[in-house]
């Protein structure tokens, strides 16, 4: 594996395998009670540029899990916040720390981040891109599915970070991938162009997401407003309001489809209470598996 874990496509065919072996069998010794101490001495940097609950818990749970500890560094507290530079930040946290987590805005600043770090950076969410997420959440998919081959995954609503980022793991992986987004809203067009040209099973965008969702297997969705986007949160609650998993629209999907969402979600704006509450959804187990996913990440790099 690369050194970085920034993006999707830094990940070969063979290394998606590895991680969801391993985190199979550290989710299996986990739920066992066997200690699994193979970063003992380890540490793992965390910066926060934005707000989080799982990617922080369960990074943080996971290095302790495998011996070593990690450091929540949020950039308010930091120098970082009051403009060290990320070259000098990189260099230096590189001789005290074994790898570092990122979590922010900008793409650019967490691939300059890793051009300057010895040590691995894994990209924690950027606008762009959530690569944690979708690797934890193919894994879900595997769980429940078997396999991921040939299913058709519907993503419902902003093209946003983690909309780009299925659109990257189509390219990579054989799943077919239909997005139903508002005009305006579509993902990022660069990341749509490669994924469209290197997609396995196709990648297609809808406008209506009554025609992207069916036949789906896993319908998916996510916040109407990300994080950096407060300010644009009434225009985008007008924009999105049909852009709903609900349960007319899961009636599209096939009879055993389930549902999932990154999480935090927001009741009757992106999904609705009875559909996240419902049997077919099974966004608990997909945050629990964040934790083991990126563990296998964590053992891999570090
Ligand atoms: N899904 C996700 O990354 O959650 P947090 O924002 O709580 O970390
Ligand atoms: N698109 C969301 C994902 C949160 C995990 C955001 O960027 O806020």
């Amino acid at each position: 594996m690369k050194k970085d874990l920034l993006n999707v496509y830094d990940l070969e065919l063979a290394d998606f395998e590895k991680i969801w072996a391993k985190a199979k069998r550290l989710k299996k010794s986990l739920k066992e009670g066997k200690s699994h101490a193979s970063l003992k001495g380890k540490t793992l940097g965390m910066i926060f540029d934005k707000s989080s609950t799982r990617t922080r818990i369960s990074f943080e749970v996971g290095m302790y899990q495998l011996g070593g500890i990690a450091l929540f560094l949020n950039s308010r507290d930091t120098q970082i916040g009051r403009g060290e530079t990320i070259s000098d930040s990189a260099r230096m946290m590189s001789r005290y720390l074994n790898g570092i987590m990122i979590r922010t805005f900008a793409q650019k600043s967490v691939e300059e981040l890793a051009h300057y770090a010895s040590i691995p950076v894994i990209n924690g969410l950027t606008d762009l891109l959530h690569p944690c997420q979708i690797l934890s959440d193919l894994f879900t998919i595997k769980e429940k599915k078997a396999s991921y081959d040939k299913l058709k995954i519907v993503y419902i609503g902003d093209g946003n970070n983690i909309a780009n980022t299925w659109i990257e793991a189509a390219a990579r992986l054989p799943i077919e991938l239909a997005l139903a987004c508002p005009e305006g809203y579509d993902p990022d067009r660069k990341i749509m162009a490669r994924g469209k040209k290197e997609a396995k099973e196709g990648i297609t965008l809808y406008r209506d997401p009554f025609e992207a969702a069916k036949n789906a297997d896993v319908l998916y969705t996510d916040v109407w407003v990300s994080m950096g986007q407060e300010s644009e949160k009434e225009e985008r609650k007008k924009i999105f309001k049909n852009y709903q998993i609900n349960k007319r629209l899961l009636k599209e999907a096939k009879k055993d489809a389930i549902v999932m969402h990154c999480l935090p979600a927001h009741r009757g704006e992106e999904i609705s209470s009875d559909v996240i509450e419902g049997s077919q959804s099974v966004v608990i187990d997909q945050a629990e598996n964040r934790l083991h996913v990126q563990k296998a990440i964590l053992e891999i790099l570090l």
